[in-house]
């Protein structure tokens, strides 16, 4: 990376720093930090392209699409905004721009391919994120920030074969698990982000089983 580059990385990071500090539903700055750090490490595993890659991380959840009635163009078109102020080169600029507008996941049964490996890489970092204690921390965080319930034994999980009706969900907290974050280890890009997301999940499937025995007063 060149020195302009990485100039421009830590000026957009102070941007976002400061654009997503305290927010409360699991998407806020520290989401954004781990994110890049694994990005970047699996950048360095894949032998990717770091200035792109590492954009993409910072800029993912500039304008999420879910707090926007599911537009989904309004967090690409901010990304370039502000890389457009940075002056990079429209390459780079809808590189980045795509994969953001392409990462998030949107229902059990819609598929999100990536065209790029370094889509492939955040979109592994981003969904790490979503997993295991963190994801468990992160899930919880968004249910209470949308008002769901933590579960509801009367309502069963559904997968998702639109985007729409995944974003229109308005289940409990616990069906999240199973619409979304359990399916995730088998939707992971690189080898590298697979061998990680396997012991996510296993303590997430850990956590549902001991959630579930004390739900029953069994633990
Ligand atoms: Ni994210």
């Amino acid at each position: 990376m060149t020195t302009d580059q990485q100039h421009i990385i830590d000026t957009v990071a102070t941007r976002v720093r400061s654009t997503l500090e305290g927010e409360g539903s699991g998407h806020d700055w520290w989401h954004i930090l781990r994110v890049w750090n694994m990005a970047k490490h699996l950048c360095e595993i894949e032998r990717a392209d770091f200035f792109v890659v590492e954009l993409a991380a910072l800029l993912h959840d500039i304008a999420d699409w879910k707090f926007h009635d599911g537009d989904d163009t309004v967090g690409p078109r901010v990304a370039r905004e502000i890389l457009s102020e940075h002056k990079v080169d429209s390459v780079v600029a809808d590189h980045v721009a795509t994969i953001i507008a392409t990462m998030s996941f949107k229902g059990a049964g819609v598929p999100t391919p990536m065209e790029t490996l370094e889509g492939k890489i955040v979109q592994d970092a981003d969904r790490l994120d979503a997993i295991g204690a963190i994801g468990i921390a992160r899930t919880f965080a968004y249910g209470g920030h949308k008002n769901r319930e933590i579960y509801n034994p009367e309502e069963k999980p559904t997968l998702h074969d639109s985007k729409e009706g995944y974003s229109k969900n308005v289940s409990h907290t616990i069906n999240h698990f199973y619409e979304k974050l359990l399916l995730l280890k088998d939707r992971m890009n690189t080898n590298a982000a697979k061998s990680i997301a396997q012991g996510r999940h296993q303590f997430m499937e850990e956590y549902l089983e001991r959630f579930f025995g004390e739900w029953e007063g069994k633990e």
